[in-house]
């Protein structure tokens, strides 16, 4: 847990931080989002010491920060700044065994988790580990950005506009593989953006910022149906629409849904998932018939090569048709923490799929209109 009290911050005698109190639970992801010079890389620099306050305290796990032993302190918080900031003169698995090394390490242990953290970004030990940052592209580098600050598995990670400058479906499949590793390990994230789209489709909590203080903080979806302030809307630039209880399950799915067919065979499936940079597919038989999902786990480790994926097709995933009310998706990838819902036609076919990223752009296009974020 990580409390900041009555934290402030003057630049010069000019105020930059006004009392800031809010609290981060442990395995939260919280966004800071708010207008240039609001003060959120300030408030994110304090958590690792990077800047001092000039008075409040920050505790994490009931401990003040300024008794801690400033080493100790950053080799437990994972940072991630916006120009990537790998060593340009080491290689990938060099860069990525930074705090290991630091933390003495054995090499052999250093070598392992340089394989498994490349291998959970899907960029092969043998192919990347001694290239060089200039020899991968700006996505691969901020992969191993967001390696290097998860290498000594470090119970909290600080992220400054880390997607900011790359391309915006390189911008999606990272957001995605990010949330992913994040709920898997259970890392207590804090996130700088000012982009609202990715607050919403990352955040557990928001807290937007406007002059140093915290103007709202709430869920996502808290923040998209209420927003308690004239500086929130306008910073999604539109105004509230309509009321979000009528929507269906049919009007914010996604169409273009990555299927695959049940005879396809184990190797096809695993290179298409590759290459499209998902982790799961729909299942269909020849008339487009729900079947199930397969997975990328279930395939590296059940498939057997040259056999079709009939028998590792899962049926643990939740279907809704698409008369089914929107809000039972979104409380199914909220609370079960399903990464998606398939939505079927009363023939059973597969119409859509529905993700948190879904969500949030049919939520923001109902209530901004199209040209929101
Ligand atoms: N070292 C410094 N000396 C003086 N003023 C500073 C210093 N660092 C930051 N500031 C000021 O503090 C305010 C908050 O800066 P901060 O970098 O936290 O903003 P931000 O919300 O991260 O903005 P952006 O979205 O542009 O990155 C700004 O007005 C900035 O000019
Ligand atoms: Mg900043």
């Amino acid at each position: 847990m990580i409390e900041f009290q009555h934290i402030s911050k003057s630049y010069h005698g000019k105020p930059i931080i006004n009392d800031l109190s809010f609290t981060i639970h442990d395995g939260e992801f919280i966004v800071l989002i708010g207008p240039s010079g609001c003060g959120k890389t300030t408030t994110l620099k304090m958590i690792n010491r990077l800047i001092t306050m000039d008075s409040g305290k920050i505790l994490i796990d009931n401990e003040d920060i300024t008794k801690k032993d400033l080493t100790d302190l950053r080799t437990h918080i994972g940072y991630v700044i916006q120009q990537i900031g790998l060593f340009p003169n080491m290689t990938v698995a060099q860069n990525i065994s930074v705090v290991p090394k630091l933390l003495k390490w054995g090499k052999e242990d250093m070598d392992k988790r340089v394989r498994e953290l490349l291998e959970m970004v899907d960029l092969p030990y043998e192919e990347y580990a001694h290239k060089y940052p200039n020899e991968m592209s700006g996505g691969q580098q901020q992969r191993v950005g967001v390696l290097r600050a998860l290498a000594a598995r470090p119970p909290v990670l600080l992220m400054d506009e880390p997607f900011g400058a790359l391309d915006p479906i390189t911008r999606d499949t990272l957001q995605e593989e990010l949330k992913d590793l994040q709920q898997k390990l259970n890392i207590t994230t804090v996130f700088v953006t000012h982009d609202m789209e990715e607050a919403i489709k990352l955040a557990d909590q928001i807290v937007f910022m406007d002059k140093g203080d915290i103007v709202q903080m709430d869920s996502p979806e808290e923040m998209l149906r209420n927003p308690k302030a004239d500086i929130i809307r306008q910073f999604m630039g539109k105004h509230t629409k309509q009321n979000t209880i009528e929507l269906t399950c049919g009007e914010i799915m996604k169409t273009n849904v990555l299927k695959v067919d049940n005879k396809r065979k184990v190797l096809e499936s695993l290179e298409l998932m590759r290459s499209k940079g998902t982790d799961s597919v729909v299942v269909v038989d020849k008339t487009n018939t729900y079947m199930g999902i397969v997975n990328i786990d279930d395939l590296q480790k059940r498939g057997i090569p040259g056999q079709s994926i009939e028998n590792i097709i899962r049926n643990d995933v939740i279907t809704l048709s698409t008369e089914a009310h929107a809000k039972e998706a979104m409380d199914a990838i909220q609370n079960q923490r399903a990464d998606f819902v398939v939505v079927l036609n009363d023939k059973q076919k597969v119409v859509g799929i529905i993700t948190k990223g879904s969500i949030a752009r049919s939520l923001s296009t109902t209530l901004w209109g199209e040209n929101n974020v």
